[in-house]
């Protein structure tokens, strides 16, 4: 019997396409190329699965183009890439990758902090620049981190990784928002206390977004919200690009409105809004939250076992969308 025939968008570990080979028919884009949407659905055309990262848009047009697919993987936790109901409407599966990112990403969110509230790269690339001559007393002086009051937006299991640091490591007061309030247990876990959006904005000394992207979260932190923030406060994007307005947050950066921000995601990356490029007071990184090696082969790897199994066994690990196999 023939193999089943998969496209590889993006370039991945070899050992993972090894492994892919063993049961499909694999193209890949082992040469990273950036593919227009014309060539992506090229190449997808004919193909029965996907195996996708969060830049792959998966949309009407593209289901549309290619009536034999039947499962998307994506390398991610986040799947706003997909078009979920287009994809339930066509009876293509979804799926992505949770849990195995969850305590990187955290430590990434904290590390992120750290450095934004500690003036961190701003106070390196002023030492490379070979400006500092003497120590002064306020040189790059920067806000507590311990002792502080933590506010996460967005309390999913990222978000509760990055509370458990803050509230058992660094002593910190630990507040959130988010849809729904989590059960007693885990609030207790976490130590952290549930506060509408306003008050989280107004108290935090510093606030974490960890809340996925949907056209509801879409410029969640706008110049209004910015603006209820206390001037000493950081803010930190590990969630998604558009749920801060990028030119909203270089303007209160630049007009001092809050302290700092640190940054792994933007609106339209890899593309970054040049203000925030110029403005000093913000720390900024290309979307690595989950970039550490054993993290992101586990993030293959959970996106390979997904194709496999739904063609093995008809049902993937993670799916975003099972109603999808009762129609099959
Ligand atoms: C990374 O941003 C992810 O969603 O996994």
């Amino acid at each position: 019997m023939s193999k089943p025939k998969i496209l590889i968008a993006r370039a991945v570990f070899p050992e993972v396409i090894a492994r892919l080979e063993q049961h499909f028919e694999v193209e890949s884009n082992q040469l990273d190329e950036t593919w227009s949407k014309a060539e992506l659905i090229k190449r997808l055309h004919g193909k029965a699965g996907a195996f996708t990262t969060g830049g792959d848009r998966i949309d009407a047009e593209v289901l549309a183009a290619c009536p034999e697919l039947k499962i998307c993987a994506n390398m991610a936790v986040g799947y706003n890439n997909f078009d979920i109901d287009a994809m339930t409407a066509a009876g293509v599966l979804a799926t992505n990758a949770p849990d195995v990112l969850t305590e990187t990403t955290a430590d990434f969110g904290f590390a992120l902090l750290m450095a934004t509230a500690r003036r961190i790269t701003e106070s390196e690339h002023y030492l490379r620049a070979g400006k500092w001559k003497k120590w002064s007393y306020d040189m790059f002086a920067g806000s507590d981190i311990h002792g502080a009051t933590l506010g996460i937006f967005g309390m999913g299991r990222i978000g509760q990784g990055i509370a458990k640091r803050g509230a058992h490591g660094f002593g910190m007061k630990v507040i959130y928002h988010n849809r729904s309030r989590l059960d007693a247990d885990l609030e207790a876990e976490c130590k952290a206390s549930y506060v509408g959006k306003e008050e989280l904005l107004k108290t935090a000394d510093h606030l974490v977004l960890v809340l996925p992207y949907s056209p509801a979260s879409h410029h969640a932190i706008g110049a209004a919200e910015l603006a209820l923030m206390k001037p000493t406060a950081t803010l930190v994007n590990i969630a998604r690009g558009g749920i801060v307005d990028d030119a909203a947050l270089a303007a209160a950066l630049r007009n001092r409105t809050i302290a700092a921000a640190g940054l792994d995601v933007f609106e339209g990356e890899p593309s970054v809004h040049p203000d925030l490029l110029s403005v000093p007071n913000v720390v900024l990184t290309p979307h690595i939250a989950s970039a550490t090696i054993p993290t992101r082969m586990a993030m293959a790897s959970l996106a390979a076992d997904n194709l496999i199994q739904f063609f093995s066994q008809g049902k993937p690990l993670t799916p975003l969308n099972p109603e999808v196999l009762a129609t099959r």
